[in-house]
């Protein structure tokens, strides 16, 4: 059925049709002109993230992953395909997705706090409330004191931390995380995943999220879209069944483990294959 006729479906049954899905990717190809060749990123990808869904991404390194960020972000215009958000054709144009790079680009100049208020302050949106909030926020995640320094006083970690929280407390509905939690030690790691897992599973955020790290997408995604090597293409779509709230018990359990091999086993190859062509 398509998409118009099950709309059709619904209304007659008397429902309200479905609402549009907060991003839709289709159809998405890039390649990028080197000097003498072209390097062919994206092949062809189609993906949905609906309204309150956590879908991750998971995929080699250098398979094409933060390209494909961009575009949804509209800094790289695709070759091929659309970009929509709730129904509308967004390709190429910026400032509809709350996005937190892979390195974490706060602004040397500004404190921590105005770096994390950055998104709000651009929509004209920064009053006392939201900056005891962002203040709140803070030292919820461990920066508690640091809100008047500058970013290079902070480790990796603390800056990661901070550029999370930027695009946590921004205004739009679709954050894009690429890689959040990659500069952290695999404590602190742990610690952001089960904190990130509480915050979405009290705000049902629309989530994209990035990563190479297949405990991770498990834990706490909805669903995962398991990319190729370059160029990349969507090899699979998995359906993560736990429910929630997920507990970090759910590494244990036999599905999870059985999930995990499965992953590992399909990235393994890709990441060989992508050896095997450079
Ligand atoms: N602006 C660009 N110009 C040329 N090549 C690029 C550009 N951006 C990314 N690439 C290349 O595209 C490939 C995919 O990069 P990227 O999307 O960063 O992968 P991932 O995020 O999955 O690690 C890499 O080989 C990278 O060098
Ligand atoms: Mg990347």
């Amino acid at each position: 059925m398509s998409t118009l006729e099950k709309t059709t479906a619904a209304a007659k049954a008397g429902g309200h049709p479905p609402a549009p899905p907060a991003l839709e990717a289709s159809g998405i190809s890039k390649a990028f002109q080197e000097k003498r060749s072209r390097l062919q990123v994206l092949d062809d990808v189609t993906l949905t993230v609906g309204k309150g869904e956590f879908v991750s991404i998971l995929g080699p390194s250098g398979s094409g992953k933060s390209t494909l960020f961009h575009i949804i972000g509209g800094l790289v215009k695709p070759d091929a395909g659309t970009v929509r958000m709730n129904g509308a054709d967004v390709t190429g144009q910026q400032g509809h997705i709350s996005y937190m790079p892979q390195s974490p680009a706060l602004f040397p100049w500004r404190t921590i706090e105005d770096n994390v208020l950055l998104s709000q302050e651009v929509q004209g949106k920064v009053d006392k409330e939201a900056r005891e909030n962002a203040r709140m926020w803070l030292s919820k995640v461990g920066l508690g004191g640091f809100e008047k320094n500058h970013p290079h006083t902070l480790s990796g970690g603390m800056q990661q931390r901070a550029a999370f929280l930027r695009a946590l407390l921004s205004p739009q509905e679709l954050m894009c995380l690429d890689e959040p939690f990659s500069a952290l030690d695999a404590l602190t790691r742990s610690d952001m995943q089960r904190w990130l897992l509480d915050i979405w599973e009290e705000s049902r955020r629309s989530v994209l999220f990035i990563t190479h790290n297949i405990e991770e997408a498990l834990l706490l995604s909805s669903r995962i879209y398991v990319f190729s090597g370059r160029p990349a293409s969507v090899l699979h779509v998995i359906d993560v069944p736990f429910p929630r709230p997920r507990r970090e018990e759910i590494i244990e359990h036999p599905d999870f483990i059985k999930l995990r091999r499965e992953l590992s086993g399909w990235l393994r190859e890709e990441q060989l294959k992508m050896q095997g062509a450079n």
